[in-house]
Order: C-alpha cells, then structure tokens, then sequence
C-alpha cells in the first residue's frame, strides 16, 4: 500500500493570515473502505478562501485532514455505483487518499459524482463546470439578471468565481468591468475574457479609475471582496442596481468584527436613496435545484470557447499550504489547484 500523506492544523491560535507553522503534515497508510465506502486517491486538491474560514472557526474535526473539494479516483470500492478507476468529484481534503461514501463527513451539498472526461478537463469539476461555476451562475444570471446595455462589475475578476461571473454577463450583453490585481490580471481579464475595461484596485487612483471605467454608472455589482474595493464602488450605483455578495476576502484576515454589517452600514444611506437591491449568495442553496440546468448551459460554452477559463495548477502535497497562503494573497492567476496525484486523461 502507498503511503498517504495529509495535511492538518496545527493546533495554534489562527490569528489573521496563514503562516508557515499553521499546518502539519502526516503520513499514513490510507484508511481502509468500510461497507458503503470507496477508497480515493486524489489528483487535484482545490484551493479557496471559504477554506480558511473554516479553519478559524473550527469546522474540521481535530486530526482530521483540512477540507478540501478534491478531484480523485475510486482504488476500491464498496459502494454501489462506483468502481476502480472511476474519476469523480469528491472531499478528500488536503490528502493524496480520502474515504467517500456512507458516513464520511462532508458539507451536505458537497455530494460527491461520477465526472465524464467528454465533458471538459476533470479538473473543471472543482472550478468552471462545478461549484465556482455555479457560484457565478446563481449571483449573476439568477440574482442579478443583468441586462443588454447595462454596466456589471465583478471584482476578483480573473479569479476562479470572478472570471466567469463576467464572461456569463458579457454574454447576456452587459458591458462588463473588472477589478483585479496586478497589471497582467488586467489584461488577461480584457484581452483574454473579453471583459470591456478592468481596473486595478492596486492603483492609488482606483476609485477614479473605475468612475472612468463605468461613464454610465452601475447597475450590477459581484461583490467578491468588500473593503476598499466596495467603497469604490458605492457611490457610483445607478438607481435599481442589483448587488450579488458572493464573498468578501478582504476582510478573511481579521481577527473578528462582522464585515457584511459593516459593508451595509456603510452603503445604507445608498441602497435606500437609489433602491439598491442586494442579496447574499451561499452556493449550496443553489445545488439541488440549479447544478443541472447551470452544466446544461455553461458545459458546451466552456468546450466551445465562447467562456474561457483559467486554472493556476501547482504541483505537489507539500506545497498544498504554501499554495493557499499565496492564493489568499492574490499571488493565484486564475483558479488555483494543487495536482497531487497522475491525472489519467492527461
Ligand atoms: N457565496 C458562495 O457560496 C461562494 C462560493 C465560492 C466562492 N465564494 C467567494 O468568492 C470570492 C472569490 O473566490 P474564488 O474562489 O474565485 O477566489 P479567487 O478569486 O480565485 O482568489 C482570491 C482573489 O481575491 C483577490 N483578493 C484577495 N485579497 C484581496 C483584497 N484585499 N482586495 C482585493 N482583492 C483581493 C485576489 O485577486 P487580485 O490579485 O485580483 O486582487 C485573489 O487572487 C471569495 O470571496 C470567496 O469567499 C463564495
């Protein structure tokens, strides 16, 4: 049997951010399948900043591997419907082997599947055509609904979430602003995605520079950061604009405080005056009832090219925790993922 090497925390106060000794690593043999389970080997392991926030607040079981969604292969089976060599979608977390299956704990709408290689790259399943995907199907098209000729802004937006919330606006003929990072995120974002403008939120002149960027206004915003980024934004919201909070990354670092109230304190006096419509997005209420109709639509797009996707694909267990750090910071481009294991379709 191949070792199985695994990542936990470490047991000390997680302050803000992510440090070198945040996070252990084990090695095992793999756990054995009990009645109803399957045995996984991971290949890619997906990188996001919920995942800190679980961390913070204790959600994973003390020695238990940190979460993560993963994309793996089935090495035995005793459960119905899946067989040895099997490529599915699944949890194993930041580990080269992972149990699924009957009382393998797991977020409920995280159900693991069978994935079909015809239907895009096995490592989409955790971004394009799984649940980043559908985060940005729910808060654009359903929540939102932005219109032909009206302005959406998405920020993060060369990220995983941010890059097709734009492009699923652009093509529903939105005149489409990102803000991103560093230059090259910026000209991905227009070049690459075809957004119409993307302004840097590194920039010192960042609120003016996205003033420019939307002569017409706001109508609809995907709000994937909060702080200085949401305060630019603001003040430039037309009346009846739709606001989607998908995320707020900005403040994942704090040590406490509750940064949605904040954000709506501060916009209060906006949203009334203009009628804002805002809405909070959890991509788990949106699973069971929309996963289907979202692949049906987003699947042949992604295939066709008509919705690019970019992937920040790391190589290695060890460097899964170094690989979130730099993630959290904005040092991702594109939807970042650790490959740690053979990807047969390759
Ligand atoms: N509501 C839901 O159900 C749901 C589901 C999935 C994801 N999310 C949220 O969606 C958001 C995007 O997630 P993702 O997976 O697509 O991550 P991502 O955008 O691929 O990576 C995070 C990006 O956030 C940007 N960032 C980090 N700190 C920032 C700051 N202080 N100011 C401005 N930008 C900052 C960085 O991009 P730049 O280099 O461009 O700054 C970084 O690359 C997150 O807030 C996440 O929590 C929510």
């Amino acid at each position: 049997m191949p070792t199985n090497r695994y990542w936990t925390v470490s047991g000390k106060p997680l302050g803000g951010w992510p440090e070198a000794d945040t996070f252990t690593l084990h090695e095992a043999e793999p756990p054995e399948p009990g009645p109803g389970q399957a045995l996984t080997r991971t290949i890619y392991v997906s990188l996001d900043p919920y995942q800190w926030g679980y961390k913070k607040r204790g959600v994973e079981a003390p020695g238990a591997p940190c979460h993560a969604r993963t994309v793996a292969q089935v090495v035995t089976s005793r459960m119905g419907g899946f067989a040895p060599g099997d490529l599915v979608f699944n949890t194993n977390g930041w580990a080269e082997y992972g149990l699924m299956g009957e009382g393998v704990a797991r977020p409920s709408y995280m159900i693991p599947r069978k994935l079909d290689p015809a239907q895009g790259r096995i490592s989409q399943a955790v971004g394009v055509l799984g649940m980043l995907g559908l985060t940005a199907y729910a808060g654009m098209v359903l929540m939102a609904d932005p219109k032909p000729g009206e302005t959406a802004v998405v920020s993060a937006a060369s990220g995983g979430v941010g890059q097709i919330a734009g492009q699923l606006a652009r093509l529903r003929g939105a005149r489409v602003v990102g803000i991103a990072g560093r230059e090259a995120k910026c000209r991905f974002v227009v070049d690459e995605l075809g957004f119409d403008a993307c302004v840097s939120h590194l920039s010192p002149t960042m609120p003016a520079d996205l003033r420019a960027a939307c002569p017409a206004g706001i109508d609809v915003y995907f709000e994937n950061v909060g702080g200085a980024v949401f305060d630019a934004v603001l003040p430039l919201f037309n009346p009846g604009a739709r606001m989607t909070i998908c995320g707020l990354i900005a403040s994942y670092g704090d040590a406490g405080g509750d940064a949605r109230a904040a954000l709506m304190k501060r916009g209060e006096a906006v949203f009334k005056e203009r009628g804002v419509t805002v809405r909070d997005l959890f991509v788990g209420d949106f699973v069971e009832g929309h996963h289907d109709a979202f692949l049906a639509e987003v699947a042949p797009q992604v295939a066709s090219g008509a919705i690019k996707y970019r992937e920040d694909i790391r190589q290695g267990i060890e460097s899964v925790p170094a690989c979130f750090a730099e993630m959290l910071r904005g040092d991702n481009f594109g939807k970042m993922l650790v490959q740690v294991g053979a990807d047969p379709t390759l």
